[in-house]
């Protein structure tokens, strides 16, 4: 994943491509670059840090008002200054950034080499800048050009291009996330609103194979599928930027960690009517599948324990990379609730679409409306956390966790109920994210900072919890986290716990007897026990007090080890908002 950012207008170009540059940063932060157009076409790339980049070559030395800038993700080409974009074609006239992976790039690289093209880069980009020249070559204007050559591509892209000599920014997509922006003073076009969210809250949101020419005089969107101009029209999204700055916290992921006070509350104030179609939709659905990745995987998991408890429903949580091994059970009865907080994570959308080839409705739970799986979808609801800058997924998987929560309740017509419940963690979930409980948890982070593994157990809702809670700990702090359901730890990894092993111990009230059991089988071979419950026991070494909150658990529990995590990377001295071989969407397959 990258991150593209462009804009046209009145406005001197530099500092718009700069501030997008570091909003975008948390898509790719291996290497960055500009192209913008002033008398002539100025570039600067390099590999590094946004802000690294800048204080070498100054990216604010670039003039014009009509420029793009890119922030990389490495897939194709090592981390190089030669494989930073912007690329371009032989001549240097066509400057192309791009997100996404264009898989035919060998064949049509080989057959451009062939007539001569010389190629700086081992990038897969770099064959569309010189595909364009090749087909201007032979007397196409720059727009067809662009579209011819995007014809050919196969694979993802959303791409921003420039030539050298028209005042024209084309932007265009296809799998990959491209949203423009409309101002008083110009056009923008990015990966993602936050990227130019400080000059407008006007959106258009571009659909698969749309292709954008934009002007002085304005802006034309064309579709490449369809071959003929189309309307999109455009959106006033009610973010503020505020929400997408880190204010007073030294980093998003803590910011976004402490927001949940106000998160989880914004998940339960859903649309009533919308609530009650989705609740028709399970209630009718005969096989009801639940399709994510990661975090929302987990959330997914959580949900299936929370629903077969509170409304007795069964549901088939797959993660959606595994999906196509279930294919077979889809039909047109079938009801596919995708979940995903970027709403553009490839395997999430190939899953969706193979449901849908088998006419199985389609339910997203999304943070980001307009998004590739919000079109894909026949419904869809806005867990509406706002923009989660930070790669790990913190506030958007608490929230998912309260829009599920508040569909098991709806589903055993307690609706209000659930909205209760969710309301009454507010004060929980301040007690959780204030300065003394991170005081606390940061004593506990000096004791495990060292650790090479850290081991995680619980059993049913908490089994979840453990799931999500190593994979924080492991993204953020790079410490080996293994969890486990209690009961599998005597099938084989006990053999791993030796003295001073930690193991994080999840436990409901509910569960209490089956859970403390366990931990003590851990305790009795040396492991290190942190407790993660309402009630202290002799068995912890290290006690983590959370209210018992029975069916809203996964909320409450997996906050304190949402900051252990963050505590961990600080003292380990590691930058939690940019954790090393991620991204925050991952795009890919
Ligand atoms: O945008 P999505 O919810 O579809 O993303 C899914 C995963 O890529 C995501 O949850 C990832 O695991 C995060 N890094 C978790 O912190």
């Amino acid at each position: 994943m990258c991150g593209v950012i462009g804009y046209i207008g009145k406005e001197g170009v530099a500092p718009i491509l700069l501030n997008g540059l570091k909003r975008l940063e948390y898509r790719g932060y291996d290497s960055a670059g500009v192209a913008t157009l002033g008398s002539d076409l100025h570039m600067k790339k390099d590999v590094g840090k946004v802000a690294d980049i800048h204080k070498n070559i100054n990216f604010l030395d670039v003039p014009g008002t009509l420029g793009i800038a890119h922030t990389r993700w490495a897939t194709h080409g090592g981390v190089t200054k030669e494989n930073a974009h912007p690329h371009t074609d032989c001549e240097e006239k066509i400057a192309v950034v791009h997100n996404g992976i264009i898989e035919n790039f060998q064949e049509l690289k080989r057959n451009l080499v062939s007539l001569g093209h010389k190629f700086k880069s081992q990038t897969d980009t770099e064959i569309l800048p010189h595909l364009i020249e090749e087909i201007m070559r032979k007397g196409k204007n720059f727009h067809d050009a662009t579209a011819s050559a995007l014809k050919v591509l196969e694979g993802g892209y959303a791409v921003l291009v420039l030539n050298k000599n028209e005042r024209k920014l084309i932007a265009a997509r296809k799998g990959s996330p491209l949203v423009l922006g409309v101002s008083d003073t110009g056009y923008f076009a990015a990966s993602d609103i936050p990227a130019f969210l400080e000059y407008t809250k006007n959106v258009i949101y571009m659909h698969d194979y749309d292709m954008a020419l934009i002007s002085d005089n304005g802006l034309k969107i064309f579709n490449l599928i369809e071959n003929r101009e189309v309307d999109r029209k455009i959106d006033t999204i009610d973010w503020n930027i505020k929400q997408a700055e880190k204010g007073e916290f030294q980093h998003f992921m803590l910011k976004e960690v402490s927001e949940q006070v106000d998160t989880i509350q914004r998940a339960a104030q859903q649309n009533k009517e919308v609530i009650d179609q989705v609740i028709k939709e399970l209630k009718n659905a005969r096989g009801i599948f639940f399709v994510a990745a990661g975090s929302s995987y987990h959330a997914c998991l959580a949900a299936s324990y929370i629903m077969s408890k509170v409304s007795k429903l069964h549901i088939n949580v797959v993660l959606a990379s595994e999906f196509p091994h279930y294919e077979h059970y889809i039909n047109d009865k079938t009801l596919v609730v995708a979940v995903s907080q970027s709403g553009e994570t490839a395997d999430v959308l190939e899953a969706v679409k193979s449901a849908k080839a088998k006419r199985s409705k389609i339910i997203s739970l999304v943070n980001v409306v307009g998004s590739s799986l919000t079109r894909s979808s026949d419904m869809f609801l806005n867990i509406n956390a706002g923009p989660e800058i930070c790669v790990l997924s913190t506030k958007t998987y608490t929230s998912q966790l309260a829009l599920f929560t508040l569909l098991s309740y709806a589903l055993n017509d307690r609706y209000e109920e659930g909205r209760k419940r969710l309301n009454y963690l507010w004060n929980e979930i301040y007690q959780l994210t204030s300065a003394t409980t991170r005081e606390k948890i940061k004593e506990l982070a000096e004791k495990l900072q060292d650790k090479e593994h850290i081991f995680l157990i619980g059993r049913g809702l908490q089994y979840a919890t453990a799931l999500e809670a190593s994979l924080k700990i492991k993204e953020v702090s790079y410490i080996h986290a293994e969890a486990l359901a209690g009961g599998e730890l005597k099938h084989g990894t006990i053999a791993l716990i030796e003295n001073g092993t930690p193991c994080i111990v999840f436990v409901s009230e509910e569960h209490e007897k089956e859970i403390l059991s366990n931990a003590m089988e851990i305790k009795s071979r040396g492991g290190y026990i942190i407790g993660v419950s309402s009630k202290n026991n002799e068995i912890f070494d290290f006690w983590i007090k959370v209210p018992d909150a029975n069916s809203e658990n996964p909320i409450v529990q997996i906050i304190p080890i949402q900051i252990l995590a963050y505590q961990l990377a600080i003292l380990r001295g590691l930058d939690p908002d940019r954790p090393r071989n991620l991204a925050k969407s991952v795009t890919v397959k």
